[in-house]
């Protein structure tokens, strides 16, 4: 299935990552959607800060580009009533993603609080897999990664090849920064998560996500009580 899907050598597609990096994130994706069509793409939003902005460009690009959330059930509630506050303002319903898997379920057959235990694992079920489902129904797909994040994203670039889910990956603020962002979603007046404002920069779910302190990094707060740094959806083996 990969192989099908993917259209380009590595080398064109450098070459045209290395020709898109000061695109605005608007050029970006209408080459995605000129080369696989809007249809053909869809769009991981968290509702995380870069990806309320992303949902006002990739809205004024096509309606035709699939927007969803992968919903864990663990979300803040902040989270899930920024996604209602987006849906009304774009006239969109977003395609929410989920294991089947129930947290009762997951609690009988793997651990209470699985997140405490084997994060890794809660990951893998709750986030990894579903998306692995959603995106075999696509040929590409665009996230709000950028490299200043972190290390583990340095190297980000705005048009890639994801070995891991085998499709094409857009990542049109890859070489924006904090500002950058927060200066659109000020501009178009975006709705956006209120725990911004409340010293949480980067959110996840809600038992893995605390605020974080004058000075720490922006991802402090996300698993700070385990090692782990990434959930494993942008190709970071899980261990
Ligand atoms: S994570 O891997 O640490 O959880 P982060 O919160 O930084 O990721 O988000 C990076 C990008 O991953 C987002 O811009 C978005 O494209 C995608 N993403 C993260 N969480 C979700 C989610 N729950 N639903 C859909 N996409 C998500
Ligand atoms: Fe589970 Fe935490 Fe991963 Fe959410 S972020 S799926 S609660 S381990």
């Amino acid at each position: 299935m990969s192989a099908n899907k993917n259209r380009f050598t590595p080398e064109e597609l450098q070459e045209v990552a290395q020709r898109l990096r000061d695109a605005s994130p608007t050029e970006i994706i209408a080459w995605g959607v000129e080369q696989i069509g809007a249809a053909n793409l869809t769009f991981a939003c968290s509702f995380g800060y870069e990806d309320v902005a992303l949902v006002d460009i990739v809205r004024s690009i096509s309606p035709e580009i699939n927007i969803f959330y992968l919903d864990t059930d663990l979300h803040f509630k902040e989270t899930y009533e920024t996604r209602d506050r987006l849906q009304e303002r774009y006239q969109v319903r977003f395609t929410r993603v989920a294991t089947s898997l129930s947290l009762e379920q997951q609690a009988k057959q793997y651990a209470p609080d699985l997140w405490k235990s084997d994060p890794n694992q809660c990951c893998r079920l709750r986030k990894v897999e579903p998306l692995r489902r959603h995106l075999k129904g696509y040929q590409g797909w665009i996230t709000g990664i950028r490299r200043e994040q972190a290390p583990t994203r340095a190297h980000t670039e705005v048009v890639e090849w994801d070995p891991a889910f085998g499709l094409l990956k857009l990542n049109p603020f890859a070489f924006w920064n904090t500002s950058q962002v927060w200066n659109y979603i000020y501009d178009k007046k975006i709705p956006y998560n209120p725990l911004h404002d409340q010293n949480y920069p980067s959110i996840g779910c809600e038992p893995c996500t605390r605020q974080v302190r004058p000075g720490e990094d922006p991802r402090a707060g996300r698993w700070a009580h385990s090692e782990k740094i990434e959930c494993g959806l942008h190709n970071t083996p899980l261990k």
